[in-house]
């Protein structure tokens, strides 16, 4: 007996009647029984396929696919369920789902689960050289039948919304971005693979252009069948498909899919099973006829698994056995036809109608005769079992691949026992005989097999079939239902956030204007920046020596330092105290007490009472200073309002209180800002740093001007730093076409309404408010939270800023930025923890830009005092914002590269803070004293 390789199947390729004799009758049934029983599968064989599929599925999952013919696991960015209340029109566009036909669908969503439109469709089939030629006549010919179908219809021309049901194995990053891996079942276009589909599809029916279309979801034919369920039988999670091709889909936890970042809710996967093809799983029953079958596909070695159950090659494998059998003699009387020695010859219907029972063998005798076959009387009978073995292994491998789903499932949702809905769609179920002697239900025998073994492989099962009702064309309106709204979200989010993204022209804008309004504040012009003059004249030269005390008011926490200035270095000794909000916002009187009480404390702690050490004050708000120890406060700011301040000289406010303690002693010398007091700390170390920034519960900077700009201060050598209180630039409506209605409405709010604008869009007080005021406004959109507006988010001041830097922080998963807004009370889905990581994003990029665009006034304004081409300075920054949100600090630096390329800025992140500063301010004049009286 020849041996059967394919070799051996091959044969001789010549249609006819053998010239040598037939086999003797035993010989010939045992050749069919031989035949027959090699696409027998054992129930140990079945399971070892499934648990090879099921590790298989889990490696994928880890993203640790072992090779090519491991299953893909592809997410599908389908995230739940449909919950019935998609409404709309839509068309669809069905494309691979049932071999060399397109179906174009009109489907109406009713939003209610009860009421579903009927869809109108039209099919399409495809021309063999359009499914093998080049991929832009494929997408071209689609947007035809598109077209030629929308023609049929009552509707305009513009607007309409598509979903793609696109059936082959595509990456997914987005509902509408995919890209196609390879080509499957039939299909061998050039110029698509590893292109984004819906892009192809975009620009053919641009091409076209007989329609405006919004391609608006991409989805896999299985995705489709699942989301399809009929309501009220659902939902199911899994979607099957056994067509021209074969696949499944799933909902899987998100947080074991490693490519999602996601660590809640679920996700649709595709299994993309058609590719599997472990040998050691595989190999057993795989018969000489897959080979042969798999050898002469149009992707040799490609979509094995697929080959064993797909409707595209089960007619194809009965063929390969029927020419067999013939050459063999066992057939037809060893006759051959060239019809049945041509590839494609047997299909999936006639499969269908040979198999089906009684009229099988009745129905076998017409298919093989329209064959150009003789068929003996015996001859029916075998075909038929041929056609029952063939389909008996299709759908009991079927089985065992949905069983490993099924086991994933319950392994992902640690249950034993399962209940689940499989939705089922493809020719094999619908074509395949309705019933066999014992099942007069009409249910198709591959459906029955199919059960029948998951019953057997995932006893624990307890597993439904809904047959879908219109191959999935429903289930991909609501996928693009989904997808349209998530794009009409996407689309508000952008028209919001569009003003918080400036561009280099508006940044360089905001640069220039910031330059004219330091020149008229250092003219003593009317300005929003009131460039105050420091009597800082020089930045320490090291050798300042001494022990001093230190006081560091106006950021998020009031602080006493003792700070020993020696040749060895600084030390310095600190007590972080707090300001209530009622001392800030109460009697100056009560603040400064507040003030003496802490340095006091901070005396008896250290061991310092009765000494009077000479005092630097970090006083952090606008002062109009007319000496180093006298300040007069112009204005309170960031949430301090203590009465009776504002145009009196701090300093004596403080002298006065320390007055009125009895025993205390204190001798100050010095008031800094907190910016100079910045700069001063980080110039100990470094010599060129020349201004100070500060980024944190307010902004501001200062910076060594040239004395002979500054007016009304004596002298025109030498320099003296410039206080900018830049936090009011703009207060004269010069960056009111950089402000948005959120940023009017933080103002408004706040207690300094019309002042500190600039502030307001950068400090650390306000963006966390802004970032409220933005869900706010997208939750009133319908676009975050379902439009539910919650009782929390209506709460001032509860979005901290630090959320932004925590929210914004790489190291982050999505994961943790629904815990931190689930603190809040917010009930989110991972799309709007993904808008609010964006508004995040936005508001603190447009702040960081802003700040960027004022180093870059500053800097560029020494560069040009000084006449050079190129200036190296150094800036000394603080602040919690600057220092502890994750992308800030790099934003400026890059903002002020570009915008004042001649200028190589070093940024210095102060250690010690300004008191360091205001110590050594205070050393320096000390030094500067104690050398006028030697
Ligand atoms: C440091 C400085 C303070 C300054 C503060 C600003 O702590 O020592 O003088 O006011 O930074 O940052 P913050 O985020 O605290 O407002
Ligand atoms: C494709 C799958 C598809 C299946 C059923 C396979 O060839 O790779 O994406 O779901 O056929 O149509
Ligand atoms: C104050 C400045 C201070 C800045 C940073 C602003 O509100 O007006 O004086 O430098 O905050 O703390």
């Amino acid at each position: 007996m020849d041996a059967v390789g394919p070799g051996a199947l091959r044969g001789n390729t010549v249609p006819g009647c053998p010239q040598r004799d037939l086999p003797c009758p035993s010989d010939s049934s045992e050749l069919v029984q031989e035949c027959l029983q090699k696409f027998k599968v054992t129930g140990a064989q079945l399971r070892q396929i499934q648990a090879s599929l099921l590790a298989s599925m889990e490696q994928a999952l880890k993203g640790q696919a072992s090779s090519t013919s491991a299953v893909r696991m592809l997410p599908t960015y389908v995230g739940s369920t449909p919950h019935g209340t998609e409404q709309g029109d839509f068309v669809v566009l069905e494309l691979g789902a049932t071999g060399a036909s397109l179906r174009v669908l009109w489907v109406t969503l009713t939003g209610t689960a009860e009421v579903g439109m009927e869809p109108q469709s039209q099919e399409f089939v495809i021309p063999q050289e359009v499914m093998l030629g080049p991929g832009e006549q494929l997408f071209d010919f689609a947007s035809r039948c598109l077209s030629e179908f929308l023609d049929t219809l009552p509707l305009g021309k513009q607007g309409l919304r598509l979903g793609f049901n696109f059936s082959f194995p595509c990456h997914q990053t987005g509902l509408d971005r995919s890209t196609l891996i390879s080509w499957t079942k039939g299909f061998k276009c050039s110029g698509v693979e590893g292109q984004d589909v819906v892009q192809m599809l975009r620009d053919a029916i641009q091409r076209q252009g007989a329609y405006s279309i919004d391609v608006v979801a991409v989805v896999n034919d299985t995705v489709g069948t699942m989301m399809g369920c009929e309501p009220g039988v659902g939902p199911c999670e899994i979607g099957l498909i056994v067509d021209t091709g074969t696949n499944a889909c799933y909902m899987e936890e998100a947080r074991y899919v490693a490519v999602l970042d996601e660590d809640r809710g679920r996700v649709c996967v595709s299994v993309e099973w058609g590719s599997f093809s472990d040998d050691q799983a595989l190999g057993p029953v795989l018969t000489t006829f897959d080979h042969a079958l798999d050898h002469q596909s149009l992707n040799p070695g490609a979509q094995r698994f697929e080959k064993m159950i797909g409707g595209l090659y089960l007619g194809e494998l009965v063929r390969l056995v029927l020419a067999h059998l013939a050459e063999h003699g066992v057939l037809f009387g060893g006759c051959t036809s060239s019809t049945l020695l041509s590839q494609g010859s047997i299909l999936l219907q006639h499969v269908a109608e040979m198999e089906s029972s009684p009229a099988g063998a009745a129905c076998a005798q017409a298919v093989l005769q329209d064959l150009g076959l003789s068929v003996g009387a015996s001859d029916a009978k075998l075909v038929q079992q041929v056609c029952v073995a063939v389909c008996t292994r299709a759908a009991q491998l079927c089985a065992a691949a949905l069983a490993a789903v099924l086991s994933r499932l319950q392994h992902s949702r640690e249950q034993q026992t399962l209940q689940i809905a499989v939705a089922t769609g493809g020719g094999v179920f619908e074509q395949l005989p309705r019933y066999w002697e014992h099942t007069p239900v009409s249910k198709s025998r591959f459906l029955s097999i199919l059960q029948d073994t998951v019953m057997l492989l995932a006893p624990e099962c307890d597993v439904s079939f809904i047959p879908s009702v219109d191959g999935g064309g429903r289930g991909v309106a609501m996928v693009t239902a989904v997808a349209a709204r998530l794009a009409a979200h996407r689309r508000l989010l952008e028209e919001t956030l569009a003003p918080f993204r400036l561009s280099r022209e508006q940044l360089a804008a905001v640069q220039t204007q910031m330059r004219e309004a330091m020149a008229k504040g250092l003219r003593g012009e009317a300005s929003s920046l009131r460039m105050l003059p420091t009597y800082v004249r020089a930045t320490p030269d090291g050798s300042e020596r001494g022990n001093f005390l230190a006081l560091d008011l106006g950021g998020t926490n009031f602080r006493v330092l003792l700070v020993r200035v020696a040749a060895g270095g600084v030390q310095i000794t600190n007590q972080v105290y707090s300001i209530p909000e009622c001392v800030a916002q109460g009697s100056g009187q009560q603040l400064f007490d507040h003030i003496v009480d802490c340095i006091v404390d901070f005396q008896q702690k250290q061991g310092l009472s009765g000494q009077s050490l000479p005092l630097g004050f970090t006083f952090s708000f606008p002062c109009k200073q007319v000496g180093l120890d006298q300040g007069i406060l112009l204005n309170w700011t960031k949430g301090f309002k203590a009465s009776g301040c504002e145009g009196q000289d701090v300093v004596c406010l403080l002298r006065e209180a320390i007055g009125r303690r009895q025993a205390v002693e204190l001798n100050v010398v010095a008031i800094v800002n907190d910016t100079v007091g910045t700069m001063m700390s980080c110039g100990y170390e470094d010599p060129r740093c020349e201004v100070g920034l500060i980024v944190g519960t307010g902004t501001n900077a200062c910076y060594m001007e040239e004395l002979q700009n500054v007016a009304g201060v004596a002298g025109d050598s030498g320099h003296m730093c410039i206080n900018m209180e830049w936090g009011a630039f703009g207060d004269d409506g010069s960056l009111d076409m950089f402000s948005t209605c959120f940023d009017a409405r933080v103002d408004q709010a706040s207690i300094n309404p019309g002042k500190q604008r600039f502030e307001k869009m950068i400090s650390g007080m306000y963006l966390g408010e802004i970032v409220r005021h933005v869900l706010l406004h997208l939750t009133s959109l319908g676009v975050l939270f379902r439009g539910q507006q919650t009782q929390r988010l209506q709460t001032r001041d509860i979005f901290k800023t630090k959320f932004l830097s925590e929210i914004e922080s790489d190291s982050l998963a999505l994961r943790q930025v629904r815990a931190i807004l689930e603190d809040l009370g917010l009930p989110l889905t991972t799309d709007d923890a993904l808008m609010v990581l964006e508004v995040c994003q936005a508001v603190s990029q447009r702040a960081a830009q802003l700040c960027g665009a004022g180093v870059a006034a500053v800097v560029e304004k020494i560069r040009e005092n000084r006449g050079l081409e190129e200036l190296s300075v150094s800036v000394g920054v603080d602040g919690t914002l600057y220092k502890l949100h994750p992308h800030f600090s790099t934003l400026v630096a890059a903002t002020v590269q570009e915008l004042a390329p001649r200028c190589v800025v070093t940024f210095l992140q102060s250690e010690d803070g300004s008191g360091k500063g205001a110590a050594l301010v205070t050393a320096v004049a000390c030094r500067l004293a104690q050398q006028t009286h030697v």
